[in-house]
């Protein structure tokens, strides 16, 4: 791999325990001012101490994010549509490779939609991005997006998405969590994280399903909604990080967890 291209993933996949915890903040993109991102800003500064890197649109990171930060920056650059438009699939490049490095970004993310109507146009768009990726230096992590059916994230789909996007030249690949999750870590040849979903019911659930998905292979997470719509988001992520970093049980996430929750 060329030097520029290693140093990006290295600032992100951490090489002393070859894991990372990346929040995600780039909901907007076609969610709006969702829940508890309604000021970006107010929601990304407390939280970025304990990231390893950030996940957000272009338009945030100008206006959200102070240009000294020393996070590593993951640019979404797919999107042009919206959850009230006729198809969450329909996406496509909004931001340019030469925008990606004049933000100095350690890798771009990039939605793709296999099964759909849309498969052809966003995998073809993300092989593009490879390829400019590849000119500059600039990782692609290929996004195994399911729109609104989210009963499509089993084994055999999220291994056929995986799979494909790694083939396709992808770096590295941001998933969902499943049931035999092993089996796609298995026959995808680059790092999988996972995606924490729809807010889970309790501190508990989010702890088991970051422990999970590691115990079955993956390098981390690519968290948002189960950090920040917490009532507690510092000592979640914390706690997060303890599982991703530190092999922490779920049990002892939980006590750090409620430790830090106690200091409030
Ligand atoms: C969703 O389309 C966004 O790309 C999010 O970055 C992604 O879903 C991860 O966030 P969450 O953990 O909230 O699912």
């Amino acid at each position: 791999m060329d030097w520029g291209m290693k140093n990006r993933l290295t600032r992100i996949i951490k090489p002393d325990t070859g894991r990372t915890v990346m929040l995600a903040v780039d909901h907007g993109y076609f969610l709006g001012p969702i829940t508890k991102l309604e000021n970006p800003r107010k929601t990304i500064e407390p939280l970025l101490p304990y990231a390893d890197a950030i996940m957000l649109t272009r338009g945030v990171l100008r206006t959200s994010v102070d240009p000294g930060t020393s996070t590593p920056i993951v640019l979404r650059v797919s999107g042009g549509q919206s959850i009230v438009g006729p198809s969450l699939a329909d996406e496509e490049i909004i931001t340019s490779m030469r925008e990606a490095v004049r933000l100095n970004v350690s890798a771009v993310a990039f939605s793709i939609y296999v099964g759909t109507e849309y498969e052809h146009q966003t995998l073809v768009n993300l092989a593009e991005l490879i390829d400019e990726g590849e000119e500059y230096g600039i990782p692609v992590l290929a996004v195994t997006a399911v729109g609104k059916e989210l009963e499509k994230r089993d084994a055999r789909y999220l291994s056929l998405a995986c799979r494909i996007a790694a083939e396709l030249g992808a770096k590295f690949i941001k998933t969902y969590y499943c049931e035999d999750f092993e089996k796609v870590v298995d026959s995808c040849p680059v790092p999988l994280v996972i995606a924490g979903g729809p807010k889970l019911e309790t501190p508990r659930d989010v702890f088991q399903l970051t422990y999970d998905a590691i115990q079955k292979g993956a390098v981390g997470v690519d968290m948002g909604r189960n950090i920040w719509q917490s009532d507690y988001p510092i000592a979640m992520i914390q706690a997060i990080r303890h599982i991703v970093h530190k092999n922490a049980s779920v049990e002892e996430a939980e006590e750090l967890f409620n430790s830090l929750k106690a200091q409030k």
